[in-house]
């Protein structure tokens, strides 16, 4: 049966702008920071402390994250890769770090620059620490369904990553289809898989629109029990490791899909068309959303 409401974390200001090319400077991503949270998110991915020879625009991440001006009962998560992110993350007071593993070989070597397992490895004296600082964890797990440099992704491929997330203590997991060349039917094996490790309410739906079928990947989830879900503002992004991938499904074609089956999210849908509109105007180009394009028209 359907939830009747479902959580949206909004990854836009993290994995919306981490591959756009043009700096963006902190204060524009403080202030769609503080506009997703007055549209009602109350989960927001801010940024990621990796390197900025990998990923230039996040090199501001500890000038981002210090700039907001924090609203109670929203959550601020950050992407850590290995110890020496998350000791300049924890400076910034994250409510939530993310570790990001892959569920193929290839696709870990080149986003984080080792295998699965030494993935592990170095995510797990991260988690240590993030719980016993009190802060949640998060595993992002990328690949679930499609890799850029292997084609397809097994469930079991899944099913393995998963457990050993578990067994580090990872709370919950995302799993994404970074390339969006997911359908229904495969990202329902990929959540499966993932149920071998953890409950439906620990697992996190994260669909990239490239081809797009993420809106119908996200009813497949629904579908499923899963109440978690990450989308991006006005569909930002891509990731800079996986060529041609476009962004994650946009939070406003989420939002209208949810209220329109009477489920509840607690979000502003015209605020949201608003916070989307002020960054693309500032990026230059139109929301790459349907329901955004269609509100902006009217
Ligand atoms: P490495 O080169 O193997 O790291 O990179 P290293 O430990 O050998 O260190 C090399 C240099 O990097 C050193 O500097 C370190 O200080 C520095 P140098 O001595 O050469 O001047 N360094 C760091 N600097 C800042 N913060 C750090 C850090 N760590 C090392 N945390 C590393 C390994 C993981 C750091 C690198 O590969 C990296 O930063 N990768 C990030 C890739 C990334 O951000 N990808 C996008 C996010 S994931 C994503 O978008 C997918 C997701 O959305 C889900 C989905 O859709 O699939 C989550
Ligand atoms: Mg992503």
């Amino acid at each position: 049966s359907l939830p009747s409401r479902v959580q949206l974390i909004d990854v836009g200001p993290r994995d919306g702008l981490q591959n756009e090319k043009q700096p963006v400077p902190a204060a524009v991503k403080i202030e769609l920071v503080h506009r997703l949270q007055a549209a009602g998110l109350t989960e927001i991915e801010v940024t990621s402390f990796v390197s900025p020879k990998w990923v230039p625009q996040m090199a501001d991440n500890a000038e981002v994250m210090g700039g907001i001006q924090r609203q109670a009962g929203v959550r601020y998560s950050v992407l850590t890769p290995n110890l020496q992110g998350f000791e300049a993350a924890l400076k910034t007071r994250p409510d939530e770090i993310v570790v990001f593993g892959a569920a193929s070989e290839a696709f870990s070597h080149k986003n984080i620059n080792c295998s699965i397992a030494e993935s592990i490895e170095r995510f797990a004296p991260v988690v240590q620490a993030a719980l016993a600082a009190g802060i949640a964890v998060r595993g992002a797990m990328s690949c679930t369904v499609g890799c850029p440099y292997e084609g397809d992704v097994a469930p079991e491929r899944v099913a393995y990553l998963a457990g050993l997330m578990k067994q580090i203590g990872v709370q919950r997991v995302d799993v994404a289809d970074t390339i969006g060349v997911g359908t229904p039917l495969r990202v329902q094996k990929a959540i499966e898989a993932t149920l071998q490790h953890f409950d439906v309410d620990h697992v996190c739906g994260h669909f990239h629109d490239t081809y797009g079928q993420a809106l119908s990947n996200t009813l497949a989830a629904l579908q499923m029990g899963v109440r978690n879900f990450q989308s991006s503002v006005a569909g930002l992004g891509g990731c800079p490791y996986a060529k041609g991938a476009t962004g994650n499904v946009s939070t406003e074609d989420v939002v209208y899909m949810l209220h329109g089956m009477g489920i509840a999210t607690g979000i502003d849908l015209d605020k949201l068309v608003d916070a989307g509109a002020f960054i693309s105007d500032f990026l230059g180009r139109k929301p790459n959303s349907n329901v955004a394009k269609a509100i902006l028209n009217k």
